[in-house]
């Protein structure tokens, strides 16, 4: 029945998944406000077509919430089901095969029935929107088991700062027992798979002050500090020879898994080859004594985001540059926390600088870790449903990113989250040419309502 709704809507669903990626919605940029309401409110029509009440953009200090429920017996468990509208910007685009906003199918070697290509395809609007048809297909065959509730920000890519005053202002209308998140990967197609973790984030920018002007790097160069040569080698100091961060007390709050954890972890299947191929790398890098797995799903890490200083215009200008700039991030996992992780950080970073430079650590947001339970009736609502839809069971794996706003959902609103998401790491997310597989965005709209089935059923 349900089957037989998404075969005849396919075009349809696929049609406004198009609209809603035509938008730029980037919250990155102010310049694109207009664009982030327009998209706040195609959700908002979509849910209201689909059956939803209460259906609202919530104004926040930023950019607006969409909010709406279905409360069909407040004696039945609620869904409260969390995405984000907001997309990363797309810059550079001239790396882009097709414009970011004009969303194209084309065939991939691990989407073979096709992918949409387009910012936020993936990230989130693609799983997004899964929700909301899933939704629209229970509504319609008069199958939705249990109450839902949608809220469906727009800075989840700017850290989110909005949503945990709002969260905390409406604990009684966001009440539920659970929250559902699509935005996170599995991986593989033919290998089903639940994040049962995220990590959290210290985000820092630092800038670096040498003399008080740019300077003839021939009359002055080598008698005064550098910024960028400074700043190149504080960066790199803060890795030593096994790739271990050096501040001191990074890794004191760090949760080591016990040989059986990390066992079970590393049943998830795992090809180094196919993973150095897909990313054109002769090898791969990182913390001695831990594989890749381990090292993006358990352990912490530093890297820069972004450098720059000096001269970056065309041909050669002889420039000894006053200052210089770099943004950094850490991932962190549990038990640390972003805000002693930053102070760790900024005392660090001040007590390397070497005299002829001066140093301004600016924090910016953060998030921190989390774990969520795989012995809950939520987590094996989920596991049923995947399994249901993709013949296997699902594998239970720990995600690299960061959604901050899910340690704040447990801490202030006291509820666990299951991230059932359904893209794939390969679909670049963040970069140029990111898509979403056509499988994998009807195998969401296919598994959603099972998961409220058996979440449904005690
Ligand atoms: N959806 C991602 C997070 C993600 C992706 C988790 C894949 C697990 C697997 C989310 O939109 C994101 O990009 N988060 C940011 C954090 C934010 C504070 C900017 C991130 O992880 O960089
Ligand atoms: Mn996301
Ligand atoms: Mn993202």
């Amino acid at each position: 029945m349900l089957n037989q709704y998404l075969d005849q809507n396919k075009q349809k669903f696929l049609d406004e998944l198009f609209e809603l990626l035509r938008i730029p919605s980037i919250s990155a940029d102010p310049a694109y406000h207009n664009d982030i309401v327009e998209a706040a409110n195609y959700i908002k029509n979509k849910l209201i077509a689909a059956g939803a009440d209460k259906v609202e953009l919530c104004e926040t200090a930023g950019n607006p919430i969409v909010y709406g429920e279905k409360i069909i017996d407040p004696s039945l468990p609620t869904v409260l089901v969390y995405g984000h509208y907001d997309v990363q910007p797309a810059v550079p685009l001239d790396l882009w095969d097709t414009p970011p906003f004009e969303p194209t199918i084309r065939k991939t070697a691990v989407h073979p029935d096709g992918a949409i290509f387009a910012r936020g395809a993936c990230d989130d609007k693609g799983q997004v929107y899964m929700h909301v048809k899933a939704f629209e297909t229970m509504m319609a065959n008069n199958t939705l088991p249990c109450n839902v509730k949608f809220m469906i920000e727009g800075e989840e890519e700017v850290g989110s700062s909005n949503l945990g005053p709002f969260c905390i202002a409406n604990k009684e209308k966001l009440k539920a027992d659970v929250v559902l998140i699509s935005d996170t990967s599995i991986l593989a197609n033919d290998t089903p798979s639940i994040d049962c973790g995220l990590r959290g984030l210290s985000y820092i920018e630092v800038e670096v002050t040498g003399p008080n002007r740019d300077l003839h790097s021939g009359v002055y160069g080598g008698a005064i500090a550098n910024p960028i040569n400074i700043l190149a080698k504080m960066i790199a100091s803060m890795h030593d020879e096994n790739n271990h961060i050096t501040i001191p007390g990074f890794y004191d709050q760090v949760v080591e898994l016990s040989a059986q954890e990390r066992a079970e972890l590393n049943k998830a299947p795992f090809d180094l080859n196919e993973y150095k191929k897909d990313l054109n790398v002769a090898e791969v890098w990182g913390e001695t004594g831990y594989n890749v797995m381990e090292r993006t799903g358990i352990r912490p890490t530093l890297d820069c985001n972004g450098i720059w200083g000096g001269y970056i215009g065309e041909g050669a200008k002889t420039v000894l540059p006053s200052k210089a700039f770099a943004k950094i991030s850490m991932r962190l996992v549990p038990n640390q926390d972003s805000h002693s992780i930053t102070e760790l950080f900024k005392n660090h970073f001040e007590s390397i600088a070497p005299k002829g430079v001066t140093v301004i650590v600016k924090p910016h947001h953060g998030g921190e870790p989390v774990v969520t339970p795989i012995d809950s009736h939520a987590y094996k609502a989920a596991e049923k449903a995947m399994e249901k839809t993709y013949g296997k069971k699902p594998i239970p794996t720990r995600g690299g990113g960061s959604i901050p706003i899910v340690a704040l959902f447990e801490r202030e609103l006291g509820l666990k989250s299951v991230l059932m998401g359904f893209g794939l790491d390969s679909d670049a997310l963040h970069s140029p040419n990111e898509h979403y597989g056509l499988f994998n965005y009807y195998k969401g709209i296919e598994t959603i309502p099972y998961f409220f089935q058996y979440f449904s059923e005690k």
